[in-house]
């Protein structure tokens, strides 16, 4: 298996647009399930494969009294971030350590549906939590493209996701029985809530879609997945206003130590 960023998601300019556009679409979803689960003002925090870093951001504001720590396999845009109290660390979450009871809130977005190592992680980071303290998980799930009328729509967002799965070891399918499995990591309190996006043309929500799969557009095409007159087709959908269909769902599971 390749790691992530190696040649998939390079950090380059097209990956920090990106990552800033997905800041833009799904904070807003993340925020409010955090907030529901409670970041007290002198709360530690750890993201986990803060990207952008702009939810790291958000929980400085809300643990005022706290301690925030971001970590990436590269910390090249949290350095951008003009927030001193915010900690940045080089970390690979599958093998870099923290201390036990280290944290009140954990939290990663788009980061363990991409390691092989996920259910070991799950694990761990059970450890770097304080009794009482929690984590939120966010991972996409694709069953709304699998039932979508659409063929190419439906076509290149499955060849996609088979590109990125047989090349990282990512699980397009773990979220759904993410809950569960929380239990058997040993945490308790488990919830989640899935969100199902209804995904218009010429959005913020489909240009996020359509520069994911472009960023893996030499593979896509080296590797047969997809054809040259697919993707143009794609291309078009994701920028017509007229085109209505679903975005893949996002999960989000939590549980307490
Ligand atoms: C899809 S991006 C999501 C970024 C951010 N969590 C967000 O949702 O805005 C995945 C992030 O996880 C990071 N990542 C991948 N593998 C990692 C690992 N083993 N340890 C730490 N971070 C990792 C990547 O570098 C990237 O920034």
């Amino acid at each position: 298996m390749e790691k992530y960023g190696e040649t998939l998601f390079a950090l380059d300019q097209d990956e920090e647009t990106r990552l800033r556009l997905l800041a833009e679409v799904f904070d807003p979803l993340c925020t409010r399930t955090l907030a529901a689960l409670g970041v007290a003002r002198d709360a530690r925090c750890l993201e986990v494969g803060a990207g952008s870093g702009s939810v790291a951001r958000w929980l400085c504001g809300r643990a005022p009294q706290g301690d925030v720590v971001a970590t990436d396999l590269d910390t090249t845009l949290l350095e951008r971030i003009p927030e001193p109290r915010l900690r940045r660390l080089v970390h690979d979450v599958t093998r870099d350590p923290f201390p036990d009871d280290s944290f009140d809130v954990v939290h990663a977005r788009l980061v363990l549906s991409h390691l092989p190592q996920r259910d070991d992680v799950m694990r761990r980071m059970l450890r770097w939590l304080r009794p009482g303290g929690f984590v939120l998980i966010e991972s996409f799930c694709w069953f709304p493209v699998e039932s979508s009328p659409n063929a190419t729509y439906r076509k290149v967002m499955q060849r996609w996701s088979s590109l990125i799965c047989g090349t990282l070891g990512t699980d397009s399918w773990w979220s759904r029985g993410q809950p569960g499995s929380f239990l058997g990591y040993g945490y308790r309190d488990v919830g989640a809530n899935t969100v199902t996006q209804n995904l218009q043309g010429g959005t913020r929500l489909a240009d996020f879609w359509r520069r994911t799969v472009d960023m893996s557009r030499e593979p896509l095409l080296s590797g047969g997945y997809v054809t040259p007159h697919e993707l143009e087709e794609f291309h078009a959908l994701l920028g017509d206003g007229d085109f209505w269909d679903l975005a893949p769902a996002l999960v989000q599971s939590w549980g307490r130590k």
